[in-house]
């Protein structure tokens, strides 16, 4: 029995998760391990046909394959998203055929649900059934209660595995979008500098609709666009996950992504992401370009920023992608305009979007429109706190911003709150009290709302 194993984490074996696959692998010696360091070797898996062919072969001669990641920003390492194009590029959909797959992630639990809906969905794409992974804290590892799980989810693998029980597949296949944008000659409105709008993009000669997206919004727009195009400039590669950046905010790298994150984006006032979809993802480009911003570590970035995103490819049919740019972008404390997609019939659809795209962010600028955070960034934020408390040393630069902005904001440390909690709990234990409680507490709750109501005459 063989299990191919892909490791998505930069660090290859000295890592938090391989740790966590070590101590499945070695309650399980009746299987046989062929390990790949994908995400750490990326290099020469791009550059060298015969080491991806080495995988290929491990995967034939396997009943399952078993992914192995760190999560970064939202889903897996640039490196594996990368790995992952060079798969599809390399195989057919019978090399994967009656193969099962499951996941194994470790994590702040931020977002780690993100980067199983991935690979999820990739897998399936792939031919393979997927069984649920296990996603884990990056210390479950030294939990007893946790070992168990880690062992019974790994029982639970081999169960559907070796007896071939097949999984209800959760992902449709995706409809490759065939519309071409053409794009007629038109005037550009006039132009005012007052305003710096960045577009960040990784578009090639083959992505017409793409360039033609761009060129259309930027002449809609009463401002000037400048663009930054990923293949352009030099990168010396994906993030390693070295956390020297944690300390003060330096990276080892020392590319023009860095000058685009200290200098750039920080003087733009809006910023273009126009992107396309490979993969049931952006391009691994794009995925290494979010995963270097770690560099400023787990503060917002690009806080009261305005967004605008254009798509080109399915992204309607992706709803975990299109679940990430709102996420996204309200973790990092942006206004989130709009999200257009080439998946329109006609040109002249597509170029009225990228009007009303355009003329929406001139509102939003001018008007200085904050775009309100719900779940996604409230519960995110209370992960932040508390992981960047506990590691307060290692991210000092973090922890520094939290205190000054006072993202700490630990319920137990409120005094007053924990009074008044304590005070009604004691009072309603009598059932008298209680049943009055419960008569008023309707009104009660919309007392000082209706203050304010009442204000407004
Ligand atoms: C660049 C970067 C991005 C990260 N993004 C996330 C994230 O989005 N969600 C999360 O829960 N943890 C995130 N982490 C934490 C890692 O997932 C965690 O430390 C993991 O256990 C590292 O595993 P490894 O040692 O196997 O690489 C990130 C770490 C780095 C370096």
């Amino acid at each position: 029995m063989k299990i191919t194993v892909l490791n998505g984490s930069p660090k290859g074996k000295v890592s938090v998760t391989y740790n966590h696959y070590l101590f499945i692998k070695k309650q399980n010696k009746d299987i046989e391990f062929e390990e790949f360091d994908v995400a750490q070797q990326i290099n020469s898996y791009e550059n060298i046909s015969e080491k991806i062919e080495e995988v290929i072969d491990s995967i034939k001669k396997s009943q399952a394959v078993f992914w192995i990641t760190p999560v970064y920003h939202f889903t897996v390492p640039g490196q594996l998203k990368r790995f992952i194009e060079l798969l599809f590029e390399y195989t057919d959909a019978d090399l994967f055929k009656g193969k099962y797959a499951t996941l194994l992630t470790t994590s702040i639990h931020f977002y780690d649900n993100m980067a199983e809906n991935y690979i999820w969905e990739i897998s399936e794409d792939l031919g393979m059934q997927y069984v649920k992974g296990f996603l884990a804290e990056m210390h479950d590892l030294l939990k007893t209660k946790e070992q168990n799980m880690l062992i019974q989810f790994f029982n639970n693998f081999k169960r559907v595995f070796l007896t071939d029980i097949s999984q209800t597949k959760r992902s449709v296949k995706l409809i490759k979008n065939k519309f071409r944008y053409d794009l007629e000659k038109s005037v550009s409105v006039a132009k005012s500098k007052a305003k710096k709008i960045l577009v960040i993009t990784d578009y090639t000669a083959k992505d017409i609709n793409l360039k033609n997206m761009i060129n259309k919004f930027g002449r809609e727009l009463k401002y000037d666009l400048e663009i930054i195009n990923l293949n352009e400039i030099k990168i010396q590669g994906g993030c390693l996950g070295c956390i020297k950046c944690g300390f003060a905010g330096e990276c080892v790298y020392n590319d023009d992504l860095i000058d685009i994150y200290k200098n750039k984006m920080p003087k733009a006032d809006a910023i273009v992401m126009a992107v396309k979809v490979k993969d049931r993802y952006f391009t691994s480009g794009i995925k290494i370009f979010y995963d270097r911003s770690f560099i400023n570590g787990h503060r917002p970035m690009n806080q009261g920023k305005h967004l605008v995103y254009l798509v080109s490819g399915e992204l309607s049919q992706i709803v975990n992608l299109r679940e990430e740019i709102q996420a996204r972008s309200e973790v990092s404390k942006m206004n989130l305009v709009d999200v257009i997609s080439d998946e329109v019939d006609n040109s002249a659809e597509m170029n009225e979007r990228l009007k009303n795209a355009a003329k929406s962010l001139e509102y939003f600028i001018e008007n200085n429109i904050t775009v309100q955070s719900a779940f996604y960034y409230i519960s995110g934020q209370k992960i932040f706190r508390d992981f960047i408390y506990r590691s307060r040393g290692i991210f000092k630069a973090d922890h520094d911003y939290y205190k000054k902005i006072g993202y700490y904001d630990f319920a137990n440390r409120n005094k007053l709150t924990a009074f008044i909690g304590n005070l009604l709990g004691i009072l309603l234990i009598n059932k008298k009290i209680r049943s009055e409680f419960l008569k008023r507490v309707r009104e009660g709750m919309i007392m000082k709302h209706k203050k304010v109501i009442e204000k407004l005459g």
